[in-house]
């Protein structure tokens, strides 16, 4: 009964929870660092935005908006992208059910089955997800953990062939924190353009890098094609609202494309109304709260590193923005990454994600830890993982 495509549907990030569930049922408390979530480890959203949401609520914004979203969201979206340098009418703006559907509607659109689209590995696997979703084929470009996990532009290149649609660029990125050089964005961009590719720039993370806010990367060639995505899910601490949007800039050339984009966006009628009136009150509000949540990630990213880099057999390129690390095991022989994080689990109670669920090879020996725990826990986590490496290691 259940269609033959879906098979190869996986999502780690939350496939690993069944495993933590069996483990709280034994009894062992489990604490989740498998999601990238703020509010979880206690991290508020801005009052601004909620009291624009319970407005909006009270004074009856309580219908279906247009498919695209209310016109003055999408003005406060461009006009945020004009300020960053990126030239982009509010008709060029699409409001989304977080970044999540945006990616979904641009790939709908951009791919037939068999198609390709360019993805980096590691990468956030919502990607992989949506195209075995759809049929079309993600295809692997390597990013380099000796060179601060930055894109191999050559790898890149050997990969187009005349079925590629697109190339998903995630920056700063999830799952390993880096934040890409502009000579790189450079080249993906004259990549794409040379190459009739579109460009997914998945930029929920822009304005969580630790030195300064990462510009959209079609700043660089307003031209180029080039589609945005982003939302108030980690910036604005907001994931549960489901608030996101996405920016098609490059031109006629991707005006069919933003033609269909709308069309599919009117089939699923609109993203929810009154978080809307929340992207309006984040994108033109007060927004004090961001530079201390980016001093608050910057601390513990500097806590991850210097605790995982000390510990035997463990690797840590320090991430440069959000929330997440990608440090390396070296795993006895015949060990996999999730032989790693399941032993873990079960013995300490911590939930990473293994790498292998971000498309790594197994024998790599990678896993994403979300560092948003407070400081002393952080601690403390780093204790046990440091005490499990050396038995996990001891005892291969
Ligand atoms: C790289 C990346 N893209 C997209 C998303 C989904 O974000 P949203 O909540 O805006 O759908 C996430 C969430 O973790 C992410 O890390």
């Amino acid at each position: 009964m259940v269609g033959s495509r879906l098979e190869g549907f996986s999502y780690a990030i939350r496939n690993v929870v069944a495993e933590a569930k069996k483990v709280e049922a034994s009894g062992r408390q489990v604490t989740y660092l498998n999601i990238g979530d703020p509010v979880a480890f206690g991290f508020r959203t801005p009052p601004h935005l909620v009291d624009a949401v319970i407005r909006a609520m009270q004074d009856g914004a309580n219908g279906y908006t247009p498919a695209a979203g209310i016109w003055v969201a999408r003005e406060a979206v461009a006009a945020s992208y004009c300020a960053a340098g990126l030239p982009v009418g509010p008709e060029r703006v699409v409001l989304t059910s977080g970044t999540s559907e945006g990616i979904e509607l641009a790939l709908s659109v951009l791919v037939d089955s068999d198609d390709e689209v360019l993805i980096p590995v590691p990468t956030y696997p919502f990607y992989t997800a949506t195209l075995t979703k759809l049929g079309a084929r993600a295809v692997f470009y390597r990013t380099d953990a000796s060179n601060g996990w930055m894109p191999d532009l050559e790898h890149i290149r050997s990969l187009i062939r005349p079925s590629t649609r697109a190339i998903v660029v995630i920056d700063p990125n999830n799952p390993t924190g880096a934040v890409y050089s502009t000579e790189t964005r450079r080249a993906l961009v004259e990549l794409a353009d040379e190459n009739g590719l579109v460009i997914l720039a998945d930029e929920v993370y822009a304005d969580l890098a630790y030195d300064a806010p990462v510009p959209p990367i079609g700043a660089l060639n307003p031209d180029a094609p080039v589609i945005s995505f982003s939302s108030i899910s980690k910036a604005y601490q907001a994931p549960g609202w489901r608030a996101g949007w996405l920016a098609v800039s490059g031109g006629e050339r991707l005006n069919a494309v933003l033609r269909a984009i709308n069309e599919l966006a009117d089939g699923r009628l609109c993203s929810t109304g009154p978080m809307q009136h929340a992207i309006l009150a984040a994108l033109s509000g007060n927004n004090e709260h961001k530079a201390t949540f980016v001093q608050a990630l910057r601390e513990r990213a500097t806590i991850t590193t210097r605790r995982l880099n000390a510990i035997d057999g463990i690797s840590c390129v320090p991430p440069r923005a959000a929330f997440y690390a990608m440090p390396r095991i070296e795993l006895p022989p015949g060990r996999t990454d999730e032989d790693y994080v399941i032993g873990l689990l079960r013995a300490t109670g911590l939930l990473c994600v293994y790498g292998s669920g971000f498309g790594t090879s197994p024998g790599d020996g990678f896993l994403r830890i979300v560092f948003l725990a407070p400081p002393q826990e952080l601690d403390a986590i780093y204790d046990a993982i440091a005490d499990f490496t050396a038995h996990f290691r001891a005892t291969a």
